[in-house]
């Protein structure tokens, strides 16, 4: 069983949390990891057992690839467990992370997406940093990394937060944690993190500006929304619906212009609104490997046209959006 107690303390003691707060996540992260709920829990409780015991010589959260300890670390016959194990977490999306020389090239290049943020950001350093939507925890890894005092990532994907939980138990660092729940878990008002990130969730829920209020209200006055998201190009006021799916994805309910969404902020009533970055996403960052071996982006895109997804819709472009709670 993944150990939350000491992060869970860590959080407590942070001004402004709430006490009784700390209870509720405590029955919450119980709740969603019983063996009844999901029988795999139980195989990947099992390749945390079974990762090789090692001590890394190194952690580097820093750099582009998260790096955890060096190939000299390890025998030849560990790594090739390590490898096996590791391979029952497939599919790997969030990285490159490499485990003692054993490089996981995941489906994204996360990095790019870090490196198109990280200059614009409020600087990290003793904040507390909530990522909704935080996948394995790639770039919880790096917000650390970046100086962050206290990590809290949410994801409701089991498989990811195992996939965390394998990085955890090399790094061993009590102040990151991906929990495995998800941002409705989470009371409105809390008004305690200093950085929250929502990157690659807004487009997945139904209801845009319950997303944005229920952001804000997690934030202390004056704290920063990071906020990535698919965006299309087009006036203020334009917003696409796609009629079914959207790049193959079944639960992407809209997609504004950058000057939609920049309105959206402002009715939200956020302040210090910037659009920092627009990125089309490329073949180079988002595709298949052999550690994602299901469909990726070039079978997203119309055959004919890669102007296109496949459905015809504008291909994926995504925008990064900082605002703050006033
Ligand atoms: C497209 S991925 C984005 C991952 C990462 N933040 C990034 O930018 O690359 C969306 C993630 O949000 C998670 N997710 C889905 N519903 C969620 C919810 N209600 N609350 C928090 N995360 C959710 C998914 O499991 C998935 O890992």
């Amino acid at each position: 069983m993944i150990d939350y107690s000491t992060f869970l303390q860590l959080l407590s003691h942070h001004a402004n949390v709430p006490e009784n707060w700390i209870e509720t996540l405590k029955t919450q992260i119980e709740t969603a990891l019983q063996p009844q709920k999901n029988k795999d829990i139980l195989i990947w409780e099992e390749v945390l057992n079974q990762l090789p015991q090692a001590h890394p010589s190194e952690i580097v959260l820093h750099e582009n690839i998260i790096r955890i300890g060096t190939g000299n670390d390890l025998k030849q016959n560990e790594k090739n467990h390590l490898m096996v194990q590791l391979r029952r977490l497939h599919p790997w999306r969030k990285g490159p992370i490499s485990f003692f020389g054993v490089y996981i090239d995941t489906e994204w290049r996360s990095d790019m997406k870090w490196n198109r943020l990280k200059d614009h950001i409020d600087v990290l350093n003793d904040r507390l940093v909530l990522d909704v939507g935080s996948g394995n925890g790639y770039f919880c890894w790096r917000m650390r990394g970046a100086g962050a005092r206290l990590v809290m990532g949410l994801d409701p994907y089991l498989k990811y937060v195992y996939q965390f939980a394998a990085m955890q138990k090399y790094i061993t660092d009590p102040a990151v944690q991906v929990l495995p729940l998800g941002i409705d878990d989470l009371p409105s008002n809390l008004q305690c993190f200093d950085t929250v990130f929502s990157m690659g969730v807004f487009y997945h829920r139904r209801s845009p500006f319950d997303h944005l209020f229920k952001l804000k209200s997690l934030l202390r006055p004056g704290g920063q929304l990071v906020l990535e998201t698919l965006i299309v190009e087009g006036e203020k006021g334009y917003v696409l619906v796609p009629e079914g799916r959207y790049a193959k994805m079944r639960n992407v309910w809209f997609i504004p212009s950058p000057l939609t969404l920049e309105s959206w902020l402002k009715r939200a009533a956020f302040s210090d609104i910037h659009l920092v970055d627009v990125s089309l996403t490329t073949t180079q960052e988002q595709r298949k490997t052999s550690w994602m071996e299901f469909e990726s982006l070039p079978d997203f895109l119309h055959p004919e046209n890669n102007h296109l997804t496949i459905e015809g819709y504008p291909r994926p472009r995504r925008a990064i959006f900082l605002a703050r709670r006033p």
